[in-house]
C-alpha cells in the first residue's frame, strides 16, 4: 500500500510552494489567497460558449460581399481572411505601420485598427480597386515611374494613403506630403521615391 505521504518529487514541490505561500500570506497579515471555481462564478459557461458572431456586408472595391466573423475580427482580418483580399497587408497589426491601409468611405483608415462590423454596409477601396482595367491609378502609376517601393511590403497602404493625402489636399509641398504619409513606414527607406511619386501625382505629372 502506498504511504499517502510518499509525494513524488513533482508533487512534493508543488504542495510545498503553495503551503509556503500561504504561510507566508498569513504571517504578513494577508489572507491566503482562493480561488473559486469556474462553475461557481459562471466563467466555465462563459469560456465555453461560442464568440458572438454578426453578418456584415462590405462594398469591397464595387461589389457587396456578405461575411459571417466574430465580432472580434478586424477589417484587416475579414479582407484578407475570409474574402481574399490580400491588397491590404498585415505588418504590425497595432496601427502603426499603415501596410493595412484601406479608404473606407473615401477616407484612409488603417484596416487593423477597426472591426468588420464597424464598417458593416461601407463601401471599402482597397488598391484592387483602384485600376481601371489596364489603365492604372494616377498614383500607381507615379510609384512605377518613381521607383518608390523596394520590397513592395508597405507599397498597396502607401498608395492608398497617398490617393486620400491628395484627395485630402496635403500635397502642396515635399514637407507637407512626408508630414501628411508619416504614418506610413517603409522598412526600406524609399521615403525620397515615395514623396517625388506623390508629388508627381499630385501635380498630374505621372505619365
Ligand atoms: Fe495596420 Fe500596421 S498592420 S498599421
Ligand atoms: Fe519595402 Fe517599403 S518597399 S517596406
Amino acid at each position: 500500500m502506498s504511504d499517502p505521504d510518499a509525494l513524488s518529487a513533482d508533487e512534493h514541490s508543488r504542495r510545498s510552494v503553495l503551503k509556503a505561500g500561504a504561510a507566508v500570506a498569513t504571517a504578513g497579515g494577508m489572507a491566503p489567497l482562493t480561488f473559486a471555481s469556474p462553475t461557481a462564478t459562471g466563467a466555465e459557461g462563459a469560456l465555453s460558449s461560442p464568440a458572438s458572431t454578426a453578418e456584415v456586408t462590405l462594398r469591397v472595391n464595387g461589389v457587396k460581399r456578405h461575411v459571417t466573423v466574430e465580432s472580434r475580427v478586424t477589417l484587416l482580418d475579414a479582407l484578407r481572411e475570409r474574402l481574399g483580399v490580400t491588397g491590404p497587408k498585415k505588418g504590425c497589426d497595432r496601427g502603426e505601420c499603415g501596410a493595412c491601409t484601406v479608404l473606407v468611405e473615401g477616407q484612409r483608415v488603417k484596416s487593423c485598427m477597426t472591426l468588420a462590423v464597424m464598417e458593416d454596409g461601407r463601401e471599402i477601396t482597397t488598391v484592387e480597386g483602384l485600376a481601371h482595367g489596364d489603365k492604372l491609378h494616377p498614383v500607381q502609376a507615379a510609384f512605377i515611374k518613381r521607383d518608390a517601393f523596394q520590397c513592395g511590403f508597405c507599397t498597396s497602404g502607401q498608395i492608398m494613403s497617398a490617393v486620400a493625402c491628395i484627395k485630402e489636399g496635403h500635397a502642396g509641398s515635399d514637407a507637407e506630403i512626408r508630414e501628411w504619409m508619416s504614418g506610413n513606414l517603409c522598412r526600406c527607406g524609399c521615403y525620397p521615391n515615395i514623396v517625388e511619386a506623390v508629388r508627381d501625382a499630385a501635380k498630374g505629372n505621372n505619365q
